[in-house]
């Protein structure tokens, strides 16, 4: 399989032989050994800057950084780096690229990885930016779900809740739109459907815009909840009307398949009951776990042999 990519920036710049890779090379990752791990990317330095908060994400790169045998520096607050003084984010990124061989990113603003990846020299990998992508976030759901379900093609899955400013269904809605015979429920209250401009981009899966859930239960592989964003409605009247829009009980579950998985990006307010957690269904702190292979997967095709 061969490897183009030098940025991960959206996953709209992933071919499906893209994708088909990166799970390869996680599957691949899950069983080398410690030592054999920790020469892929030994002497070398990745950048871990996160301008917005983060556990999974930072945590899980850090982590797979460290397991590859590379070092990493970087903050886990913008406010404590020259941000605060007034630093743009492309001079910031102009300096650190002379001391690392790679960069990964969370930013609050929609775009900003772009930008960092047109100014550097170096390989940007976007952990987020704002409500726009979370392309890591979206190769480690599909990793899941094919551990999970063998395949991608034929998913049946509802992405449910906060589908306006939620950056991971936009990535994933994008990215199963390159499989085959997928179909994707859309359960989101009226003011948090999906943009308008993500729907006009899925030619390729069936799509179902509903306020229903339970209507849709039974028909389901995957419920993919997500939280309702506070922190990214420009209004809290507004945020209070659906911020208990969808909660996820055992009941709300109680005619869904025995097959059928919960996940979620994590983190979680109430979108979800803990009674689920030990039950068949709960995939959801497995799919974070997902996140170290997956990310092991990223660094090694991006940085192994640079430099
Ligand atoms: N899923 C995810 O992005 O979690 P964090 O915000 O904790 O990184």
């Amino acid at each position: 399989m061969k490897w183009n990519l030098k940025d991960i920036i959206s996953i709209n710049d992933f071919s499906r032989e893209d994708i088909e890779c990166v799970l390869f090379n996680a599957k691949k990752m899950k069983s080398l050994s410690r030592e054999k791990k920790s020469k892929i990317l030994k002497n070398k330095v990745v950048a871990s800057l996160f301008f917005e908060p983060s556990t999974r994400t930072r945590l899980s790169f850090e982590t797979a950084i460290q397991n590859l045998g590379a070092r990493v520096v970087g903050f886990a607050d913008g406010g404590v780096s020259s941000q605060k003084k007034g630093e743009t984010l492309s001079d910031s990124i102009s300096t650190v690229e002379n001391y690392v061989d790679g960069i990964v990113m969370r930013h609050p603003i929609e775009g900003a990885a772009r930008r960092a990846s047109e100014v550097s020299l170096v390989p940007i990998i976007n952990g987020g930016d704002g409500a726009n992508q979370h392309p890591t976030q979206t190769l480690l759901d599909l990793f899941t779900i094919k551990e999970e379900f063998n395949s991608i093609d034929g998913i049946k899955i509802a992405l449910v809740g906060d589908l306006k400013y939620g950056r991971t269904v936009h990535s994933l809605a994008l990215a199963l739109n390159k499989f085959k015979k997928c179909k994707i429920f859309f359960v989101a209250p009226e003011q948090l459907k999906m943009p308008q401009e993500i729907m006009e981009k899925l030619t390729n899966v069936k799509v179902v815009e509903t306020e229903n859930l339970e209507e849709i239960v039974p028909k389901v592989d995957i419920i993919y909840s997500t939280r309702i964003q506070k922190e990214r409605f420009p209004d809290e009247i507004e945020y209070n009307k659906v911020k208990d829009a969808y909660v996820i009980t055992p009941n709300t579950i109680k005619d869904a398949k025995s097959s059928m998985r919960i996940m979620h990006p994590l983190p979680r307010v109430n979108e979800l009951s803990q009674e689920l957690d030990g039950t068949k269904h709960a995939l959801y702190f497995k799919q974070a776990g997902n996140g170290i292979p997956v990310r092991e997967a990223l660094l090694k095709l991006l940085l192994e042999g640079k430099k």
